[in-house]
């Protein structure tokens, strides 16, 4: 039974506004503890061999896959993506996990050949200490497994705040570490009364060591700032601005696909999703008719219906500024190709806007909706101009068959992830994440365990 008390948050449908639970939310002095606590579990876990801990993350991997059905349906109740995006976030948070049980194994040292024959250089790699984590709403569980994984493998111990908006995945993803017997007080989830505070606490508090956050730029760039008082470790996965290019030697049906995939994913609410299109003239009318032509046959509705490609958008909040963006961007001179309905309650529908320039608020700021905008370009040297005139670099796409033009661009491109005639990047087993205002630090693949560990220089003389 649902129920409602002073220290619980109401987590609500963004389909039908109905409150679907309560999260418990924990004081600062709560917090604190739970940060002591997780200090001293530190030390037992990273004294644990490293096979050990695999095992129990292997273990953690496993059951995120045999509970795939209750977590998706979960999800798609508190955060509103279709319930087989769902299911796919609960493969891709468990990969994450599934990953870095590997690399727990394989956090190698080296030796080095020293400068004098009475010297002997080695380094080893050894776990930063207690990390914490601040998540978005809009992958509740991958935005967690992403972090938590390469922590505990790396003998860390970690405690994660997510959003507000979706806590109660990462509640129940966390329960399945503790039944996959990972020890209570390496890994737990707090909530505050506020999201500020709890990042103040986590800023601030000497026995934490490390901070992984993904959310906003402005956010980002607070967060950094207040660790920098006791020079903690940070790692941030922050705002996008990516362009998607179509070259006029392109394939305009993968184009299209790819558009659709990079765009219209989470209703377009991904840090990596396609925010300004750049056709070449050429194929700009093409384009754009075939792109709007699949758009229109996308099915918004409650995710948990059959056949729904876009759920709702993630508050009032939310909607509203995708919709002042559209507002401004008609009032600059944008078209859209299909008249736009307007829907009820957090349902958008998705729009294609043609005649759109690069110097409009839609190109230069983040949509984080489902919203494609529309330019052409004539030239290589003007495109790459555009394309990287941004303070993000975050991530890119772009579409060519020639191969001179492909390593031109992917080298041009000031951004740390592209994608070429592909319009889904994300993996664990590549490294995720920006450049510029778009972030620092990697995650997933060989790279991510690398920022939840400290390298230690030890330098044997008298040999
Ligand atoms: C994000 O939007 O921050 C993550 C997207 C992804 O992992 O694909």
């Amino acid at each position: 039974m649902v129920t409602e008390s002073d220290s619980a948050l109401a987590v609500s449908n963004p389909a039908t506004a109905d409150i679907i639970g309560y999260a418990p939310v924990s004081s600062d002095a709560e917090i604190k503890a739970d940060i002591e606590r997780s200090h001293t579990a530190q030390k037992h876990w990273a004294a644990l061999p490293a096979k050990t801990r695999s095992g129990l993350l292997q273990r953690w991997f496993e059951l995120l896959l045999e509970n795939q059905e209750d977590l998706s349906r979960l999800m798609t109740l508190e955060q509103g993506k279709p319930l087989h995006e769902a299911q796919g976030e609960v493969l891709y948070g468990a990969s994450f996990i599934e990953w870095f049980a590997e690399e727990a194994k394989r956090t190698y040292g080296e030796t080095i050949p020293a400068h004098s024959g009475d010297k002997r250089f080695v380094t080893i790699k050894q776990p930063i200490g207690v990390a914490c984590a601040i998540t978005p709403w809009n992958f509740p569980i991958a935005m967690i497994t992403r972090k938590a994984a390469p922590a505990l493998a790396a003998g860390c111990s970690f405690i994660v705040k997510p959003s507000e908006l979706t806590p109660l995945s990462a509640f129940a993803v966390v329960e399945l570490a503790y039944q996959a017997g990972i020890p209570r007080d390496v890994i737990k989830v707090v909530l505050g009364n506020t999201a500020p505070q709890v990042g103040d606490i986590f800023t601030s508090h000497p026995l934490i060591r490390k901070l992984s956050f993904t959310g906003s730029t402005r956010v980002g760039s607070l967060l950094m700032q207040q660790s920098a008082h006791d020079i903690k470790r940070t790692s941030m996965e922050l705002g996008g601005n990516a362009p998607f290019i179509v070259f006029e030697d392109a394939d305009i049906d993968a184009a299209v696909k790819g558009a659709l995939a990079s765009k219209f994913r989470n209703a377009g609410q991904t840090c990596v999703c396609a925010n300004r299109f750049y056709i070449h003239s050429n194929v700009y009318d093409t384009f754009v008719t075939k792109l709007d032509a699949e758009v229109q046959k996308l099915k918004v509705g409650n995710g948990l219906e059959n056949d729904v490609n876009i759920g709702p958008v993630i508050s009032e909040s939310a909607k509203t500024g995708i919709q002042s963006k559209i507002d401004r961007a008609i009032e600059q001179g944008a078209i859209p190709v299909t008249p736009i309905q307007t829907l009820p309650g957090l349902f958008m529908q998705p729009v294609v806007l043609r005649n759109v320039s690069h110097d409009m608020d839609i190109v230069q700021q983040e949509i984080f909706g489902p919203v494609a905008s529309i330019m052409r370009f004539d030239s290589d040297e003007e495109l790459i101009h555009m394309a990287n005139d941004t303070i993000y670099g975050l991530a890119a796409y772009f579409y060519s068959q020639n191969i001179h033009r492909v390593w031109k661009i992917a080298e041009a491109l000031e951004y740390g992830m592209v994608g070429i005639n592909e319009g889904i990047i994300s993996t664990e087993v590549a490294p995720f994440g920006g450049i510029k205002q778009s972030g620092i630090g990697r995650e997933g693949a060989k790279q991510g365990i690398d920022e939840y560990l400290d390298v230690k220089y030890l330098c044997f003389g008298g040999n």
